[in-house]
């Protein structure tokens, strides 16, 4: 008896958690997000639902390519709350992204968001890296009509293995999913986080620290 006591509170409690980690269920139609407000709320405080027209529903553009020409070889177009206002409280948003050929999308992770990406368009290496200690990395190649999912949170990355450029077409769990790409967030910081903990920490020296500073 006392064991499914401990067992329900286990399972009580693990909803309970769920609610704090993701966005709340809306208790209203839509809240579309009010740009010009300054209140201060988890999101953006909502418009007067009597001002509210189509276009803070929609967003045109989708169809065109982003420009590859950048280190990366990729680009992110985001549809987040930010483009989309009527995408406030709904948690969720959309992202296309160009890679030229063997263009990645860095190492990032989204601190807010699950990912579920299709291929549209040529041929992904896609990959996560689950967390200590096993850090074992989960990579598939991925053509056009495929789909993956990177859970959230985790590391993930793709390359383009195709010949020609490549599309994909990626929902998030968030209206503001946020985006942490590991090398600048560790070496590009401002202010820097300082060498002796980077060299210690990725067992390097500091020169090359230093010198990974200077380009992020
Ligand atoms: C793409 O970006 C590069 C580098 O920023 C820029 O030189 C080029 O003009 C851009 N191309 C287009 C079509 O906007
Ligand atoms: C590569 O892409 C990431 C994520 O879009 C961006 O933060 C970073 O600045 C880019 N790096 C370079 C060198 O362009």
């Amino acid at each position: 008896m006392a064991k499914h006591v401990i067992v329900l509170s286990l399972v009580a409690l693990s909803f309970g958690f769920l609610a704090f980690a993701f966005e709340p269920s809306p208790l209203q139609d839509f809240c579309v997000a009010d740009s010009t407000s300054s209140a201060r709320v988890n999101g953006q405080a909502c418009k007067d639902p009597g001002s509210v027209t189509a276009n803070d529903f929609s967003f045109s553009g989708l169809h065109l390519p982003g420009n590859t020409s950048n280190p990366n070889g990729s680009r992110v177009t985001p549809v987040s709350v930010a483009q989309l206002p009527g995408l406030n409280t709904l948690g969720i948003s959309l992202v296309r992204i160009d890679y030229a050929p063997w263009g990645i999308n860095p190492p990032h992770t989204h601190p807010r968001a699950t990912e579920i990406l299709t291929v549209i368009e040529g041929s992904l290496q896609v990959g996560f890296v689950t967390s200590n200690p096993n850090n074992a990395q989960i990579t598939n190649t991925l053509h056009k009509g495929d789909v993956f999912v990177f859970p959230v949170g985790l590391v993930h990355f793709q390359r383009n293995v195709g010949t020609g450029n490549a599309v994909a077409i990626a929902a998030l769990s968030s209206q503001n999913p946020g985006v942490i790409t590991i090398a600048n967030a560790v070496f590009g910081s401002k202010p820097e986080i300082s060498g002796d903990i980077l060299a210690k920490a990725f067992q390097m020296d500091k020169s090359v620290v230093n010198q990974l500073q200077a380009k992020f």
